[in-house]
């Protein structure tokens, strides 16, 4: 699977650390919507794909795994611990986060505002949902 990541620019000074991510040059949409995960434990999150909505996840603080599973055969774990990380969860994929660090922050920016009916909750639905659509594109 093509993990798509972008390095974000961090300005170091003796002040800390500032990192910044622009639209459509660090993530490859306009972010129409952000949120933020905190006081994470041990429960894994995530489980399902979404349909149309792409998102851009980023770990600030801690560390944790996500899970990538794009439906055909191919799935990939990764690590995120650095603030200047930025990972694309494209659409079709379906993603689960585990071994949230205790300080662990993650910001998730968004192509589209929340909507229920994008999300798709079952693993086999969504072997079903992309096995159909890679058989219409073949
Ligand atoms: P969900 O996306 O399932 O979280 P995760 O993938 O981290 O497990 O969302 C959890 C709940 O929060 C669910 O009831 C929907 C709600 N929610 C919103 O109301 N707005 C949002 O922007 C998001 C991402 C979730």
């Amino acid at each position: 699977m093509d993990l798509q990541f972008y390095n974000l620019k961090q300005v170091k000074d003796d002040r800390g650390t500032l990192v910044v991510l622009e639209d459509e040059k660090d993530c490859p949409f306009a972010i129409k919507r952000i949120y933020f995960l905190v006081n994470l434990n041990k429960e894994r999150r995530g489980f399902h794909s979404h349909k149309e909505i792409r998102q851009v996840i980023v770990c600030q603080q801690g560390e944790f795994k996500i899970l990538l599973d794009d439906g055909l055969g191919r799935k990939e774990v990764v690590t995120l611990s650095k603030p200047n990380e930025a990972l694309l969860i494209d659409i079709d994929i379906w993603h689960e986060m585990y071994d949230f660090s205790a300080d662990c922050v993650i910001m998730v920016l968004a192509s589209e505002h929340y909507r229920e009916s994008d999300y798709i909750r079952n693993y086999d639905d969504f072997i079903r949902y992309v096995g159909e659509k890679h058989g219409k594109r073949a």
